[in-house]
């Protein structure tokens, strides 16, 4: 009995010395101690002897039992050790590699002319209001003195929405003019707001997309007069291109919804095949504007006969396009991350934390 169970044994450690890897040991400990393992059938036999050799076969057994258990639980620490030490080796972090270079964002030049024109007319006291880009007919039209016959709707390339809104199909608003609207019949003037915002036309090509962006302005209360009108476009175009003696022209117009209207041009030179902004021969329109028509007054609930005041409204992409020096409107809504890493503005304006984080 006692050279069977040193055979046993023998067999048993030679095994568990030779388990690399915990799941090849756990295999040789279910085959020794397991329900249906070596030792345990050794010990279920017990019961059939006679009470003398059981004592003695039982003690044995157990001294069996306990060395081979502590042998692999040993091995079990070993492997365990091996197994973490490897990870560790493997998953090392290499401290000295340097890091990975992290893609800046930009600024894109839409969102960046759009600040440049609010700080330029919150400087001036106005203040920024926004309206929904689904209008319905009276905001985007009627109430701006555009009747439904009026031939200004042929020239809007509207596009209409299913559904219908007071009898008339809504749509996406063709200007952010209806914010005019929107504004004086919410708030009591003196009013004097810009509004950016998203503008919609059927059209596409070098100078057209079929979503745009415009500035609206709109100043009412009891004494503005034209030379106001004047006086704040003229100092809004020099502050924004930075031509501080920038020649400056109103040439009278037509907006259903101003009287008198007029559009406004900038000085240019297109000599020698070259576009520059400033003092030459020739001019360059840029936006457009007027005194607020008394009816758009009277449509908001505002009396005419004591309230004046001017609006005007002007393409984003196109003053963008103008200072920045980019040709073709469509560029600004392809979302190639070359062209916007080119035109693109840094996040950070402060230029001493710019220059600080990257030498
Ligand atoms: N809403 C006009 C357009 O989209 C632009 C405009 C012109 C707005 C004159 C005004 C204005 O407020 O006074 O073509």
């Amino acid at each position: 009995m006692q050279d069977d169970l040193d055979t046993i044994k023998t067999r048993i450690l030679a095994a568990t010395a030779a388990a690399n890897s915990l799941e090849s040991l756990e295999r040789v400990r279910v085959e020794a101690l397991g329900r249906k393992g070596r030792i345990t059938a050794l010990m279920k036999g017990l019961g059939a002897m006679d009470p003398e050799t059981r004592k003695s076969a039982g003690a044995a057994l157990n001294v069996l039992k306990d060395d081979v258990a502590a042998a692999i639980e040993a091995r079990q620490e070993d492997l365990a050790g091996a197994t973490l030490d490897a990870r560790l080796m493997e998953e090392k972090v290499d401290v000295t590699l340097p890091v990975r270079a992290e893609g800046r964002g930009r600024v894109h030049p839409i969102t960046q002319t759009i600040d440049e024109v609010i700080a330029i007319f919150g400087e001036m006291g106005f203040t920024v209001a926004e309206g929904p880009d689904i209008e319905d007919d009276w905001h985007n039209f009627t109430a701006l003195n555009i009747p439904p016959e009026h031939p200004a709707r042929q020239e809007h390339d509207t596009f209409y929405l299913p559904g219908m809104a007071g009898g008339h199909r809504r749509v996406l608003r063709t200007h952010t003019s209806p914010v005019q609207i929107r504004t004086m019949g919410e708030q009591k003037p003196p009013l004097r707001i810009i509004v950016p915002g998203r503008t919609y036309r059927c059209d596409y090509d070098a100078t057209h997309s079929p979503m745009f962006h415009q500035v609206e302005g709109l100043v009412v209360d009891e004494t503005t007069h034209m030379g106001h009108l004047k006086g704040c476009l003229i100092e809004f175009c020099r502050a924004y291109f930075g031509v501080e003696d920038l020649p400056v022209r109103f040439r009278p117009s037509y907006f259903p919804f101003t009287e008198p209207s007029a559009e406004v041009d900038i000085g240019c030179t297109r000599a020698g095949g070259a576009f520059r902004i400033g003092h030459g021969d020739d001019w360059l329109e840029i936006l457009g504007c007027g005194m607020v028509h008394p009816k758009v007054l009277e449509n908001c609930g505002i009396d005419a006969a004591r309230y004046q005041g001017f609006a005007f409204g002007l393409g984003v992409e196109r003053i963008a396009m103008l200072k920045y020096g980019i040709g073709d409107l469509r560029t600004f809504f392809e979302s190639d991350l070359r062209w916007l890493r080119h035109y693109g503005f840094p996040a950070l304006h402060i230029p001493s934390m710019v220059g600080g984080l990257n030498p």
